[in-house]
């Protein structure tokens, strides 16, 4: 008997995305998407827009676009707003971050230069490299929250978007644990009058956020929205929120090789990561503050799938070490090497080497797409929306938010079994097991 699928509104009119931190990512990810939309270039590496969908069994060769199977907002719905702390419009902040080359950047210029930062919540105390002059002013940081919830409506009103969306694309900030004042919304909003020095400048634009109802993903490793405060937040105004720190590089291929290791049961000894990165990210990733929000979201991926106390003789207190290098001649394009130290059989040991000269922004932009658009369809399924956090999202972070209770899930092949199950689940087709013994009854 056919289940029943889940009632998601239809996405009419336009999708406004609105992005704290218009650095590297950001203006890759909208350039990208202006690029697209004027047939300049594909959209390579988003699963919305290429990937497809299996569904029943294997005979019946049903496979359609995930954009054919949900209802998804379309790219040419998209409209663009954010803040940061330096002036630049798009085109100069894109060229700057010297991501892409000008020659697509001038073919959608005209586009790029319209996008105008809105002055940033800033406290250099959270970003130690970062001078900007673009930046609110406000007595109190409850201030600062009512401002960006000004300039949300207001940009709601100009855009006409009928749907926003909101994705922090800024930099890291500094390593922050969960203190009193992130425990309940209460003690938040207390500590927002007050001026805390535990509410950090993107918790601010989060809560702006939540409270008017407007969805949130976090691209950067910070606390931010994962805090009770917060997700209580979201979970009395049915908002789904998801995080956090896009999962490109290095780490990706990190979650794409340990699963294959553990499947084949090789035991690991020692894990090195070393990178060099030129981009402004590098160069606030130098500071030891950034550098350990990140190190801590880089570090855990491995624990987790390797589940050392399921089987310790393979990976009981291996050694994971992970370095950042500042080096501002590659730009943009990072390169990660990786040196593995393994054991086979009887313990005869193994290396791997990898060398990935990879580009960080071009990895993330089409996360940055798929999030915005899976998040927009949550927010128009009331049943997904009440759910808080979108754990079916966790296939595009490094430290994926999940319930308190749970244990986050890094492997990338269960984390992209969830979300299209979750996606066969939302439209009433069965799930997907793999078992397949009805083929040979
Ligand atoms: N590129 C990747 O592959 C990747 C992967 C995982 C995470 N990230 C994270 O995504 C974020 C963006 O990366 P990027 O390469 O675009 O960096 P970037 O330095 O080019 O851009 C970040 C921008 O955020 C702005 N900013 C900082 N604090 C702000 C604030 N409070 N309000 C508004 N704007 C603020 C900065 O001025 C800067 O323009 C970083 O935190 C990075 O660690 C990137």
């Amino acid at each position: 008997m056919a289940k029943k699928s889940i009632h998601i509104v239809e996405p009419k009119g336009k999708l406004g995305v609105l992005i704290p931190g218009m650095g590297a990512v950001a203006t890759t990810f909208m350039a990208g998407v202006e690029a697209i939309r004027r047939r300049l270039a594909r959209p390579i590496g988003s699963l919305t827009q290429m990937g497809t969908i299996r569904l029943g069994k294997r005979p019946e060769k049903r496979a359609p676009a995930i954009k054919d199977f949900i209802p998804l907002a379309g790219l040419d719905d998209l409209v663009f707003g954010g803040w940061d702390l330096f002036k630049d419009n798009s085109y100069e902040a894109a060229l700057k971050a010297g991501v892409l080359e000008r020659t697509l950047l001038d073919q959608v210029k005209d586009f790029l230069s319209d996008i105008r930062p809105m002055p940033a919540v800033f406290q250099q105390k959270f970003v130690k490299k970062l001078h900007g002059e673009n930046v609110k002013k406000g007595k109190t940081k409850m201030d600062l929250a009512e401002q960006v919830a000004d300039d949300i409506q207001n940009f709601r009103k100009t855009s006409g978007a009928s749907r926003l969306i909101m994705i922090w694309c800024g930099s890291t900030e500094i390593y922050l644990k969960p203190g009193a004042v992130h425990q309940s919304l209460a003690a938040f909003e207390k500590g927002l009058r007050a001026n805390s020095p535990e509410i950090a400048p993107s918790m601010i634009y989060a809560y702006a956020a939540l409270k008017l109802g407007i969805p949130f993903a976090n691209g950067a490793p910070n606390l931010t929205a994962d805090i009770p405060a917060l997700l209580g937040l979201a979970l009395k105004n049915g908002v789904p929120v998801c995080g956090k720190d896009f999962k490109t590089g290095q780490t990706l291929l990190k979650t794409i090789i340990a699963p294959g290791l553990k499947a084949r049961l090789i035991g690991l000894q020692g894990w090195f990561s070393t990178n060099i990165l030129g981009n402004r990210d590098g160069e606030v990733l130098e500071d030891p503050g950034s550098f350990r929000t990140k190190e801590e979201s880089k570090l855990s991926v491995l624990e987790y799938i390797l589940q050392p106390d399921l089987y310790p003789e393979l990976y009981k207190g291996f050694c994971h070490k992970v370095k950042i290098n500042y080096y501002p001649p590659r730009g943009d394009n990072k390169e990660g090497w990786d040196n593995l130290d393994i054991f086979g059989w009887l313990g005869y040991p193994m290396q791997i080497k990898i060398d990935f000269l990879c580009r960080d922004s071009i990895l993330a932009a089409p996360l940055v797409l798929d999030l915005v658009l899976f998040l927009d369809l949550a927010q128009r399924c009331p049943v997904m929306a009440h759910k808080g956090i979108q754990e079916w999202l966790s296939f595009y972070f490094k430290s994926p938010m999940c319930a308190p209770h749970l244990y986050p899930e890094h492997d990338l092949f269960i984390q992209l079994m969830k979300l299209k199950n979750t996606l066969r689940h939302l439209r009433g087709e069965d799930l997907i097991t793999h078992l397949g013994l009805e083929y040979y009854d």
